[in-house]
């Protein structure tokens, strides 16, 4: 599976340390989680932040909007020059629009939901987006413990991946630890964000490893069939 550390959980009084710490672990990505305090009751960072980190690292940005009008955000994302851009499903009665509004940007739109939401709100939007984004907690803070049943809905959402042989990637975040990623990788998740558990342990190259498990495994629905 592919890494990516959620910056909210390192020292953000030291963010060019974080940053040279992801370089060494050689995350994959980089998770910005950005909030509002009205979609999520916290409040946390946006463009001017994210783009004084891209100075620092050339790590593809994984950026993970909680906010509401998740649209007014995308050109300044796309300008900074981010990889991934995760809107939230129940913030927009137009997530087809905008996927399109992303990708036009040169950026992957990915549809993340709450864990109170079911896969059913986004059924129609998954043929229009890379990569989905389940949540393991509810959002606005790290640290939170994974909700257990939620990873049913993962591997629901990875049968029927399968089952359509659609191609987008599945990405798990919150509450994902060097114990349950094992559980993530056999069921098909094929990004792990940590927070905690890479930025506040005392060996994060050793979590790192495990929490990517066999990294050299292919991802995505259809081809993993074409391996079988
Ligand atoms: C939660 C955020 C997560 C969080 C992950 O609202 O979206 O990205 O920072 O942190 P951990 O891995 O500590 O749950
Ligand atoms: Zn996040």
């Amino acid at each position: 599976m592919k890494l990516s550390p959620s910056i909210l959980a390192a020292d953000l009084a030291n963010i060019s340390k974080a940053i040279r710490l992801c370089e060494q672990a050689k995350a994959d990505f980089i998770h910005f989680d950005v909030m509002d305090g009205h979609f999520v009751p916290n409040l946390t960072f946006g463009a001017p932040v994210i783009r004084a980190v891209r100075a620092l690292t050339k790590i593809p940005f994984d950026v993970h909007l909680m906010v509401e009008n998740p649209e007014d955000y995308v050109d300044d994302l796309a300008k900074i020059g981010c990889h991934i851009v995760s809107f939230h499903i129940e913030t927009t009665p137009h997530a087809p629009r905008l996927a399109a509004q992303i990708q036009e940007a040169g950026m992957q739109a990915s549809v993340a939901l709450n864990p109170g939401t079911s896969l059913v709100a986004i059924e129609e939007v998954l043929p229009v987006v890379e990569n989905v984004l389940v949540m393991g907690v509810n959002p606005g803070f790290y640290g939170q413990d994974f909700i257990p049943h939620m990873a049913e809905k993962i591997e629901k959402l990875s049968e029927y991946r399968d089952e359509r042989e659609m191609v987008f990637t599945i990405e798990v975040d919150g509450g994902v630890s060097v114990n349950n990623a094992p559980t993530f990788e056999e069921i098909g998740v094929d990004i792990v964000v940590a927070g905690k558990a890479f930025f506040t342990v005392d060996d994060p190259y050793a979590a790192a490893r495990l929490l990517r498990g066999n990294a050299s495994k292919k991802t995505g629905g259809r081809r993993n069939q074409e391996e079988s």
